[in-house]
């Protein structure tokens, strides 16, 4: 990966020249899955009906789109499904991919208005998709353990340092290749202290809503 990806440099670097970089691709190939993204991103809108459920910002789920198109993950694993629109953007991109999700499953939403967690999500896509019940402290070893090796890992759960770095660390263990992406990341440490912990960069895709970002490992190699 150039440096120009970590996005410590003067120059300010687009988004899809980050994604290109870490692939090692020609950023045309980012822009067309980040055009291809759109369509989803309306029926996410809709679906969403402009509340504020705590989903991940457009900016955000369209860079995580062009990513698992990129990556098509064998085995991904994310945490905190909420309304479920980052489980639909993985569903949507990773192909024959198989994504498990941990998530507390009860009702999601604030007060009176609450709905079903992952309400978002195509059923269509479901075929392709596990969700785990309970605290992720709990049941994320566990799993990947029992998994093996996985090529993908999102976090948007609770986004306490020690709670983040337990997941990203676990995730980064299973991983021989593949890619950590951390939503809310300016939250806590956790994040830069693992990227500088396993030599990787930490690739900053939005500083909107927390910020986002991935880190990547053995990618473009
Ligand atoms: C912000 S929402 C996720 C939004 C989702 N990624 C999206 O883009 O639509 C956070 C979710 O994480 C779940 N959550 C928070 N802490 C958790 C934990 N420790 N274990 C399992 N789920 C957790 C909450 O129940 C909630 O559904």
């Amino acid at each position: 990966m150039r440096q120009a990806a970590s996005g410590q440099g003067r120059t300010a670097v687009s988004v899809e020249a980050k994604i290109a970089d870490i692939f090692g691709v020609d950023r045309k190939v980012v822009e067309k899955y980040c055009n291809e993204y759109q369509g989803l991103d309306v029926y996410i809108e809709r679906k969403l009906e402009g509340k504020n459920l705590l989903a991940l910002t457009p900016d955000k789920r369209r860079a995580m789109y062009a990513i698992v198109k990129l990556l098509k993950p064998h085995t991904a694993v994310e945490t905190g499904v909420g309304p479920g629109s980052s489980t639909t953007v993985i569903l949507s991109a990773t192909g024959s991919g198989f994504l498990h999700s941990i998530d507390f499953g009860v009702k999601y939403g604030f007060e009176q208005e609450t709905y079903p967690v992952g309400f978002v999500i195509p059923v269509a896509l479901k075929k392709n998709w596990q969700l785990h019940t309970g605290d992720s402290a709990k049941l994320l070893k566990p799993l990947l353990e029992k998994l093996g090796k996985i090529d993908m890992f999102y976090h948007d759960s609770t986004h306490e340092e020690k709670h983040v770095e337990f997941e990203i660390s676990n995730a980064w263990k299973h991983m021989d290749r593949g890619i950590i992406l951390i939503d809310n990341y300016l939250w806590t440490p956790a994040p830069r202290k693992l990227s500088e912990k396993v030599g990787s960069a930490l690739v900053e895709l939005s500083r909107k809503a927390g910020g986002f970002c991935a880190i990547p490992k053995r990618l473009g190699d």
